[in-house]
């Protein structure tokens, strides 16, 4: 990897997010695996995407599917192993697809070896890989602190007298990485992968790696309301988003930048904008692309949006590249949030917008989220407080390849269960039908990819109001272009005080629009979304 423009190969990227175990099954036991993926890369290939990013394939006792890691260098079995692993590096890379492994350095598998020495006694060597603090003076937890998954955060070992401290499941305690022989041993695992090839890592839960060395008592959140997430009772100020985080960043990248400039690397962090931008770190040397979720996170309305999109080009440090993710198998499905005819919409917003974009598996055929029966729920986070619909299995289902029975994900009954309409619904049917969402994504990331104002272009907004929202993408030289989205289901008049305009539709969410001629005002249809090259 020489060239600059190679090295930067993520800006004028598509990622593609992988969930192993509802991918592709190749082994008939019901869950993805490697192999299932390897089967399956001719489909991103079509697709145009130049990144897989795979959740957690290490050795786990799946108490939160695959993010409680017993051992951060290996495959879990039901994946397959590692040569197999090595051998879906190749073949991508092969196909000129890169992969990316997800990291998860906040927290282990209380099954680890490291947790099981750590545990065994206070005075072991590895007792301080953990946070393990003494009882407050009544026996009660050393403070307030809430976990994630629901409930308190501190677990109490008899055995040693002190609690540990988990941020999510008492099943993954959380590293202490104030202490160097974690952050060691940490960058050892990152290493071990980069050797192998793999070109990024998707940093699971960054904004929670380090906490208040003090440990204070986070306060109580105001603005709680019955219903949300017990975790929600506090605002997470001691426990999350530390500044010391910036520096394990930054430690992070310089481990990835002495294997070459071409390393991709990405944080998860839910923090509201002003907070996110920090973790591309001082001088641009934190994370290439800490993910931002404010399409997942916002009410689905233009004005909203338009402002969100405004506010983050605003607050991007000089020379920081955007980013923008549609879903991820934390949320509900882009298809359930704003409906199947505004995912079209939202879809070509994600690749028009200024930043890379990231694909959830099966958003490209438009997937739903599914409704799992309360007896069926998997997921930790479902099952620790019922009630609230908080499962996320919803959009973790089997990945609908074609009409056979189960969808052609597995030959077995698949461990969660496959959405009733897969026999129309699926990638086999949509592949030839010219007004499938398929054929919506892949001419969206064709064309994305053909014009370099699509991907690297000036971002300029036009107009927001009555449900429309409008921008301009322009790069000196080349084609410029004009985006009109309706994002109500009602017709509504696309009339711009201060901009006229004269061009043609290149690509809609309603293909009969193709080709259409437009001049200053157009009557746009509900859900209409437009990509109109310019005269100039
Ligand atoms: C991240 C993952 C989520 C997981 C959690 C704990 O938010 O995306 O799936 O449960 O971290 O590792």
């Amino acid at each position: 990897m020489n060239t600059a423009q190679e090295q930067l190969w993520w800006r004028s990227a598509v990622i593609y997010q992988v969930y192993p175990r509802s991918f592709e099954d190749s082994n008939n036991d019901g869950v993805g695996d490697l192999n299932g993926i390897r089967k399956r890369l001719n489909h991103l290939v079509e697709l145009g995407v130049d990144a897989l990013w795979i959740s957690p394939i290490y050795p786990s006792p799946m108490a939160d599917f695959g993010y409680d890691i017993s051992d951060y260098t290996d495959i879990h079995p039901i994946f397959g192993t590692l040569a197999e692993m090595e051998a879906l590096i190749d073949e991508a890379h092969a196909l000129q697809l890169r992969i990316i492994l997800d990291l998860v350095p906040n927290h282990t598998s209380d099954q680890h070896p490291w947790f099981l020495e750590s545990r065994s006694s206070r005075s072991n060597p590895k007792r301080d890989w953990y946070i393990w603090e003494d009882p407050r003076p009544d026996g009660g937890p050393p403070n307030n602190w809430l976990s994630v998954f629901g409930g308190g955060a501190w677990e109490w070992e008899e055995h040693t007298g002190q609690y540990y401290y988990h941020a999510f499941l008492k099943e993954q305690p959380d590293l202490n990485w104030r202490n160097p022989e974690v952050r060691a041993a940490m960058y050892d695992v990152m290493r071990f992968w980069l050797e192998k090839g793999v070109d990024g890592f998707r940093v699971d839960v960054m904004w929670h790696m380090i906490k208040d060395t003090r440990l204070r008592d986070n306060p109580v959140n105001p603005g709680y309301a019955p219903g949300q997430p017990t975790y929600n009772q506090l605002l997470p100020v001691y426990s999350t988003d530390q500044p010391e985080v910036h520096d394990i960043v930054a430690e992070m990248r310089d481990i990835m930048e002495t294997f070459g400039n071409g390393k991709l690397l990405i944080g998860e962090v839910y923090l509201p904008l002003q907070d996110l931008v920090l973790y591309y770190g001082k001088n641009n040397e934190g994370a290439h692309l800490p993910f931002n979720f404010q399409l997942i996170t916002l009410p689905w309305e233009a004005r909203t949006i338009a402002a969100c999109v405004d506010e983050y080009e605003g607050l991007l440090p000089a020379d920081a590249w955007p980013n923008w993710v549609l879903g991820n198998h934390d949320n509900h499905r882009v298809a359930s949030r704003t409906g199947i005819q505004q995912a079209r919409v939202a879809a070509m917003l994600l690749f028009t917008l200024r930043g890379t974009p990231t694909v959830y598996y099966g958003d490209e055929i438009g997937m739903r989220s599914v409704a799992i029966p309360p007896e069926e729920v998997k997921d930790p986070q479902g099952l620790n407080m019922p009630g609230l619909h908080l499962s996320r299995d919803p959009a973790r289902t089997p990945m609908q390849w074609d009409a056979s029975p189960y969808a052609g994900f597995s030959g077995v009954r698949p461990w969660l269960p496959v959405e009733r309409s897969w026999q129309r619904c699926n990638v086999a049917m949509q592949q030839d039908d010219p007004y499938s969402m398929l054929s919506l994504y892949k001419a969206l990331i064709k064309l994305r990819k053909a014009e370099p104002a699509l991907h690297a272009g000036q971002y300029d907004p036009v107009y927001a109001d009555r449900g429309i929202m409008a921008f301009t993408r322009k790069m000196p030289g080349r084609h410029y272009f004009l985006i009109v989205l309706n994002m109500t289901h009602a017709p509504a008049w696309f009339v711009p005080a201060h901009f006229t305009f004269k061009g043609k539709v290149v690509c809609a969410t309603i293909p009969e629009w193709t080709g259409v001629e437009v001049h200053n005002s157009i009557g746009m249809d509900g859900d209409l979304g437009l990509i109109i090259q310019l005269e100039q």
